[in-house]
């Protein structure tokens, strides 16, 4: 961090300060759609991207700018552009840089959500994606030609719980001319920073581990400030003039946050998905704990992995945490602090143990999310991935067997009794 705050600091502090007007100390909530100009000239200048400053919720909003700011110190980038949902920052990313006929290589070992998003809706757009595999490298450097116009990864994946050599993926992108983005949802900044790496753009969903209670959705663009977007003309939002804002062009105008400006005065303004202010101050909160919860997320799921590992109903454990995992010398490379807190196992029962033994829990929750502050559990055969067949189940890591877990910040004894109790009865 070059000698600046620490990052548990930057967490509570980056971003924010009292309020001017009032001298509040928390960031308030400014629940309004629309700011006043000081004059006509004020208002032409704002609108023309000659001057900063607010305008339209939709577009920014003080309290959605702290937790752009905080976001983006996390990570080590140069801004941030907070939206409504994980899911939109991908396609805010992804409009950015994409024209109609133009290919983005990513891996599939993926939220199956965005399995969907990349691989059915963008469709509408004329954006093709091509699968690689996040565990081999030269398999994204296979499907690249000169229409490819970035790399996707997670840096630790959603379900399986594994993590990713961002830098030797980098060192593709970067022979390619061609940007990374990575999404750091299952890992925070707190595990890994992806820029740090060789990642040009992060993308998150805040409604997990960082907003981390269960209570919001959001999403995060964090532009790294490292990619040049202007040389090989592949990015045109960027390197030429836009029309609507008198001739500007973008890359020039805004330099290494031009990427952060793009998504917001173009994909922002024009698809709509703002965050709102409340959310934004929800998820900001529960940033400022992020480093003590993450820490304890990882200490619980380590105990909890080593414990089934253990238990005669348990057939396997995916745990990169653990010793002997295949996936524990990435972890120790790029998360030295802990391997996360969601991880699959298999029931030695197969489907129907599954299923009664999701019923059985009584602190974990059933439901489909991962890093709340409470334990989580699901059963992906008998619910997300039920219209599959046995064998798209088995080869999205979602067979009859498998359990995925998101353990929460709650006493270990307990989370491990809830467990023992199911499994009692799986
Ligand atoms: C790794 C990952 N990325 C992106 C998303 C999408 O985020 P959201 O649900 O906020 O749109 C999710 C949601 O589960 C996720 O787990």
């Amino acid at each position: 961090m070059n000698g600046g705050p620490g990052f548990s600091t930057l967490a509570i502090h980056a971003g924010a300060q009292p309020d001017p007007t009032t001298g509040a100390r928390a960031t308030p909530i400014y629940q309004t759609t629309s700011f006043v100009f000081n004059d006509t000239d004020h208002a032409a200048a704002l609108f023309g991207l000659k001057q900063f400053g607010n305008i339209y919720t939709r577009i920014m909003n003080p309290t959605q700018a702290v937790l752009e700011e905080r976001i983006a110190a996390l990570e080590g980038g140069t801004a941030g552009l907070a939206v409504s949902s994980g899911h939109a920052a991908q396609l805010l990313v992804f409009h950015t840089i994409m024209s109609p006929g133009d290919n983005f290589v990513s891996a599939r070992q993926l939220y199956g959500g965005s399995v969907n998003q990349f691989g059915q809706s963008f469709k509408a757009f004329d954006w093709q994606v091509r699968w690689a595999d996040s565990a081999e490298p030269e398999s994204f450097d296979a499907h690249i030609d000169e229409r490819t116009k970035a790399i996707f990864i997670e840096s630790l994946a959603n379900p399986g719980g594994t993590f990713v050599d961002i830098a030797a993926i980098a060192e593709v992108a970067r022979r390619h001319g061609l940007p990374l983005i990575v999404d750091n949802t299952m890992a925070t900044p707190y595990l890994v920073r992806p820029l740090e790496h060789g990642a040009d753009i992060v993308v998150h969903s805040l409604t997990k581990f960082i907003g981390g209670h269960g209570n919001s959705m959001g999403g995060m663009i964090v532009d790294g400030g490292t990619f040049d977007w202007s040389t090989s003309g592949k990015y045109p939002l960027l390197s030429e003039p836009r029309p609507e804002y008198g001739g500007v062009v973008l890359h020039q105008a805004f330099g290494n946050f031009a990427f952060a400006i793009a998504a917001r005065v173009l994909g922002l303004r024009d698809f709509g998905p703002a965050i709102s202010p409340f959310n934004a101050f929800l998820i900001q909160t529960g940033v400022e704990t992020l480093p003590l919860r993450m820490q304890r997320h990882c200490d619980n799921a380590a105990e909890v992995a080593k414990w089934l590992k253990g238990h005669e109903k348990v057939s396997w454990v995916r745990y990169a945490g653990l010793e002997d995992d295949p996936n524990n010398a990435l972890q120790k490379r790029y998360s030295p602090k802990g391997a996360g807190a969601v991880f699959t196992f298999g029931l030695a029962g197969g489907y129907e143990a599954g299923k009664r033994f999701v019923e059985a829990l009584e602190m974990f929750s059933h439901l489909a999310n991962i890093g709340d502050t409470r334990s989580l559990v699901i059963h992906p055969a008998s619910t997300t991935h039920r219209q599959l067949t046995p064998e798209q189940q088995t080869a999205a890591g979602a067979g009859p067997d498998v359990i995925r877990l998101s353990v929460g910040i709650e006493d270990i004894v307990d989370i491990i009794a809830d467990l023992e109790q199911a499994l009692a009865k799986a």
